[in-house]
């Protein structure tokens, strides 16, 4: 169990409703027999009406421990980042496409950088649609809309399902990562589900401390074929992701013509099920600090897992796109023309060159984001030649 002794406390409205959203899944484990599949715990500490991490008040964007935030997105980093992006949804809007659809949009800075970048381009969209969970998240979407390009605010429309149909641009940066998952055990050869039980409270126990992990002998027929194919019988810890999974096919679905740009950390499935990665991927993000325990302070941390990219384009596929490329981060925003746009700049101007230049370099960086985060494009109905962003060092063949 994480010990939270150098962690900044919440405060104690915070703690509060953390305790009322514990009391919530309390209850369903209880309806639930005494266990509840990690899917389900995940769902409700990120999205649980007015108390989830995501639908709750949690500050969460933001670049450092000071603003009570959790974790930083390359969106907030720098407008580089969508200016980039734009280049390639730019590529895309050409075909005869006028509409973009964000799905959960964090502040809102992608969505109004994006904009910005693509008037400056000449191809402002005429709708640009923000599918969001969380209604405090669409109050901040729209200040920050209001604040950095008000003059294209109007384009915008906010919803909070799929629409039925759609074609143009859609586009997800770390969304993915942010579904629930299913967490697995193998142990002594043999593979559990790993759920959520009550822990043992003892008198000093703090709000973190209310849940505990417990495995449940899975039969063998139950057993996912990614994880009945990893060899061996060495003790493993994996997760599956059959909500992000159901997510593209529904936007498969969804989409007439256009593509699908998402953006996250992740891998293959080679990679992800490969042997030698016995201890999954959960992680938790609070107040800048990564950590394993998803049962700190429920709905005041952020709990994700990493993309099994390969299960996401065998999803798409099969809703009838196409994988149209596959790379990571760095070489996707190189081929996309992040240097030139940096160069933009006046070198000479250090005030403005040199902060742009340390975030781009963390974009770009393998020992940061570039290598860890991978870019996926799927399409329906374009022009099949390679999209600018994949142009070198794509990754298909891999998934
Ligand atoms: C890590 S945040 C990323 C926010 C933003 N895109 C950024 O890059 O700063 C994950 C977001 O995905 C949203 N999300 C998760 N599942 C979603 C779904 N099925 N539809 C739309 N948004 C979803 C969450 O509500 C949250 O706003």
């Amino acid at each position: 169990m994480q010990k939270t002794g150098s962690l900044p406390l919440p405060s104690a409205d915070a703690l509060e409703a953390s305790s009322r959203l514990s009391e919530h899944i309390g209850e369903a484990i209880d309806a639930a027999g005494g266990w509840l599949g990690f899917d389900r715990y995940m769902s409700m500490a990120l999205y649980a009406p007015g108390l989830g991490y995501y639908s709750g008040g949690a500050a969460k964007f933001g670049r450092d421990v000071r603003d009570g935030s959790d974790f930083v997105t390359a969106p907030e980093l720098t407008p580089f980042f969508a200016r980039t992006v734009a280049r390639q949804v730019g590529q895309w809007l050409a075909e005869g496409l006028d509409a973009v659809m964000e799905f959960g949009a964090g502040t809102g800075r992608l969505a109004a950088d994006l904009l910005t970048a693509l008037e400056q381009q000449g191809q402002l969209p005429r709708r640009y649609t923000i599918v969001e969970l969380s209604g405090e998240l669409r109050e901040r979407q729209q200040r920050t809309l209001a604040e950095r390009a008000p003059h294209l605010a109007d384009r915008v429309q906010w919803l909070d399902a799929l629409p039925a149909a759609f074609d143009g641009v859609v586009i997800g940066n770390e969304v993915l990562d942010a579904m629930p998952v299913r967490l697995y055990a193998r142990q002594r050869g043999l593979w559990h589900e790993r759920g959520v039980a009550h822990a043992d409270l003892s008198p000093d126990a703090n709000v973190g401390a209310r849940f505990a992990y417990a495995d449940r002998p899975l039969p063998s027929q139950d057993i996912p074929a990614v994880l009945a194919a990893i060899p061996g019988d060495h003790d493993v810890i994996t997760e599956t992701h059959a909500e992000a999974e159901g997510f593209m096919r529904s936007v498969g679905a969804m989409l007439g013509k256009g593509a699908v740009l998402l953006i996250d950390y992740g891998f293959p499935a080679a990679e992800y099920y490969h042997p030698q990665r016995t201890g999954g991927t959960l992680m938790c993000h609070y107040r800048h600090h990564a950590h394993p325990d998803p049962f700190l302070y429920p709905g005041l941390q952020d709990i994700t897992a990493h993309v099994n990219f390969s299960g996401i384009a065998l999803a798409a596929v099969e809703a009838g796109l196409t994988v149209a490329g596959f790379a990571s981060q760095a070489r996707f925003l190189m081929n996309a023309g992040i240097t030139e746009l940096l160069m933009t700049l006046d070198p000479a101007d250090a005030a403005s060159f040199l902060p742009a230049a340390n975030a781009v370099q963390k974009l770009l960086s393998e020992a940061e984001m570039g290598e860890l985060f991978k870019v996926i494009a799927l399409t329906r109905g374009l022009d099949d030649s390679l999209p600018a962003g994949f142009r070198a060092g794509d990754r298909s063949y891999t998934l």
